[in-house]
């Protein structure tokens, strides 16, 4: 270096951006012998040293480097020397570049392998199984359900689980004063709407949207203000039957029911009838059936009854076909409605129906 005092020599210039460019680079030099995989470089770590290279190339190169400004005393060196500074200054530029160049081209293709090689997959590792999905239980009972009626020529109605309290009450000829209307039983959402207490409700869409003769099931989810215990939610599924043709008498109805639990429960399955009451049939009876387990000599299933209680049936009142516009001088009909989680409560031995509902896969996985 010359004296401070003194101007530096357009040579010492040169040779001065030189040395500051070699010290500089001098931590990238690892990168021009080419063995950067001895370096122990991570991908992140070698883009880093990408971007401060390129930093390096811009600070001894770009226009406002100590170097540039070499090149402009290439026109105030004496004519006689200005060709051998000219080498001097090209030289030294073209060492610089090709080393820049060198670490740069090795540092990319290093970086290129690395992400080839994170994105490739193994195809040496064992596969990750899929966990297979199923049905839930009452799903699968309900197609078994479905399967049943449809090859008994029914169709399958899908209903609404929200209804006015036409739907749920007053074409169901259930009066204007009955206990199933007051918000203590039945769930409103808001004026004259309510989440439907029973499927019965779809007899009256069915009816309308098909007119009769009819055949039809409707399963679905039904809601009443019942406070959770091991048999009771209040969420819960129905499947509601509905037969409407000339000449349907009660014995259609019996015929269907026991076809239905034989098919069900097996071909010794005995079904009984019991008198009761429903505002939308007339006949009314509930309907029972000789107990699966035990076949009726009494087991901890059927309470030692031998018989089990499924559900609601009957003829489907007059005033209910008149309201959706059928005379009932010419036609008749039967319905029934049982409850499907019941039934699989009974078929699985469940001791609480809420199992049924609080999906914990270790439970529902039991059921194929
Ligand atoms: N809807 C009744 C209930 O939820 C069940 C029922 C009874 C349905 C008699 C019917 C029927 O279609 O005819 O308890």
């Amino acid at each position: 270096m010359t004296d401070s005092q003194q101007e530096p020599g357009p040579q010492e210039q040169v040779q001065a951006a030189s040395k500051a460019f070699e010290q500089e680079f001098e931590r990238f030099v690892r990168f021009t012998d080419e063995v950067i995989e001895l370096t122990g470089l991570t991908l992140e770590q070698a883009v880093e040293e990408q971007r401060a290279l390129a930093e390096v190339r811009t600070r001894h190169l770009g226009k406002k480097s100590d170097f540039a400004a070499t090149k402009k005393l290439i026109g105030k060196v004496p004519a006689d020397q200005r060709a051998a500074f000219g080498q001097l200054v090209q030289s030294v530029e073209s060492q610089i570049v090709s080393q820049l160049d060198a670490a740069e081209s090795t540092l990319k293709s290093f970086i290129e392998i690395q992400r080839i090689n994170r994105e490739s997959i193994d195809v040496t590792l064992p596969g990750r199984r899929p966990r297979y999905g199923h049905r839930h239980p009452i799903t699968l009972l309900r197609e078994r359900i479905e399967d049943i009626f449809v090859s008994l020529g029914y169709a399958i109605e899908d209903g609404r689980e929200i209804e006015t309290d036409f739907y749920n009450f007053t074409a169901l000829n259930i009066p204007d004063n009955h206990p199933a209307r007051g918000s203590a039983d039945t769930f409103y959402t808001t004026d004259n709407f309510a989440l439907r207490s029973q499927t019965s409700t779809v007899q009256i869409h069915a009816m309308q949207r098909r007119g009769v003769p009819v055949r039809m099931i409707a399963p679905g989810r039904v809601f009443r203000r019942d406070t959770p215990d091991p048999t009771h939610n209040p969420m819960f599924y129905q499947v509601e039957g509905l037969c409407v043709d000339r000449g349907i008498t009660m014995a259609h109805l019996k015929g269907t029911v026991a076809e239905f639990l034989r098919r069900m429960f097996g071909p010794d399955t005995v079904t009984r009838f019991r008198p009761s009451y429903f505002p939308f049939t007339e006949p009314s009876a509930e309907f029972d059936f000789s107990c699966f387990k035990c076949k009726g000599s009494g087991c901890r299933i059927c309470k030692n009854s031998g018989w089990i209680e499924l559900g609601g049936s009957g003829m489907v009142h007059p005033n209910v076909l008149r309201t959706v516009g059928v005379d009932p001088q010419e036609y008749s009909g039967f319905a029934f409605g049982l409850g499907i989680d019941r039934m699989a409560a009974l078929m699985y031995n469940l001791d609480d129906i809420r199992l049924l509902f609080e999906n914990d896969v270790r439970f529902l996985e039991q059921f194929e």
